[in-house]
């Protein structure tokens, strides 16, 4: 029998994509689900021929300098994949890929999730129930604000946030607008019931929801700064299932304490897994630990997906999802 190639997954991963990896490769699990760090990740691409890795394994280019190197692949589990220093890979020569499709719905049901929850005070209401605080029904009881009708404002208008408009524009009668230097086609806008917007400003500036869905990159760091907050409705809500970098976190807090927007729905951090202190203690945001592709199915479709750029690269066809 030809030797298998070797492949050390970073973390533990849904069972059935467990199996299938140790089917077809060495793969070397992490039965403990502890993140290797900056060594154990040096470790892996010395000795095996690819990483399995996610969001949480930080491949800087100190990282990527581990000689002599073996591994020629990261099979990146996931498809934001801001934690990988591409230029680093790609000078080194070392091939990235990722697992688009197969989590945007799950990620654009967890910025509606947040959008709704936000919008109608979920998170605080259940937190009333819970402590038993509760006196019953009255009519002016923890308001909220309707999320039917309104302007929903998309920043970025990829594969998530097309997802994201669908729902909100076919499902609860939103207007959409969005802003992205690669805008769809107009037939395609039109299709989701989408109007672009030149500029991102225009975009704060209109809507009653923004909700994140641009990568992480170098131009996008702290894009909603203070002052793109402040370009804001105050009656509006942030709402970011992109990536922490993307939002300037102390701004933002800045922001709901003092008024300047009405509420927030997180699911990414610039510190994961901090979040910053303040927002623990504020009523009007609503915060989740990375839950966005987080469904069984979609976890299991996103290790089939990394398995398969896996299998392709190493029967040297072209890999499916390249990032570099
Ligand atoms: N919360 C989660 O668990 C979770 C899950 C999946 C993806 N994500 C994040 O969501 C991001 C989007 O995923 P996707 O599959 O929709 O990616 P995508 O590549 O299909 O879409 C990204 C869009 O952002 C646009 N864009 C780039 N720079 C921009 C800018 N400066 N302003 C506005 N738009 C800009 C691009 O042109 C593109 O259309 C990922 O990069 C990832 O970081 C998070």
């Amino acid at each position: 029998m030809s030797k298998r190639p070797t492949v050390v997954v970073t973390r533990r991963l849904p069972e059935p994509v467990e199996k299938e990896l140790s089917r077809e490769f060495d793969a070397r699990l992490n039965r403990d689900d502890r993140p290797l760090g900056a060594d154990g990740l040096q470790e892996a691409l010395r000795t095996a021929d690819a990483l399995l890795c996610t969001v949480t394994d930080r491949l800087t280019a100190k990282v990527l300098s581990a000689e002599p190197r073996r591994a020629r692949l990261l099979a990146n589990f996931g498809v934001g994949f801001n934690h990988i220093d591409t230029n680093a890979a790609k000078a080194r020569g070392l091939a990235v890929s990722n697992t688009p499709d197969v989590l945007t719905q799950a990620t654009a049901d967890i910025a509606m999730t947040l959008l709704l929850m936000a919008s109608r005070r979920t998170g605080e209401g259940e937190r009333h129930v819970r402590a038993g605080a509760w006196t019953g029904w009255r009519p002016t009881h923890m308001l909220g604000t309707q999320v039917s009708g309104k302007v929903l404002g998309l920043v970025g208008m990829g594969r998530i946030a097309r997802a994201v408009a669908k729902r909100a524009h076919h499902g609860f009668g939103m207007r959409v607008i969005f802003h992205d230097p690669y805008p769809p086609t107009p037939a395609e806008a039109a299709e989701l019931g989408a109007e672009p917007r030149a500029s991102l400003e225009q975009v704060l500036e209109e809507a009653d929801f923004v909700s994140l869905h641009c990568p992480a990159t170098p131009e996008t760091r702290h894009l909603m700064n203070r002052e793109r907050l402040g370009r804001m409705r105050p009656s509006a809500f942030l709402i970011n299932t992109a990536r922490g970098d993307v939002v300037d976190e102390a701004a933002l807090v800045e922001a709901l304490s003092s008024g300047t927007i009405a509420g927030a729905g997180l699911d990414v951090y610039e510190k994961e897994p901090q979040v910053s202190p303040a927002l623990l203690a504020m009523e009007n945001v609503v915060l989740l630990p990375h839950l966005g592709s987080a469904t069984q199915e979609t976890r299991i479709a996103m290790g089939m997906r990394a398995l398969e750029n896996l299998r392709l690269f190493f029967s040297g066809a072209p890999l499916r999802d390249r990032v570099v």
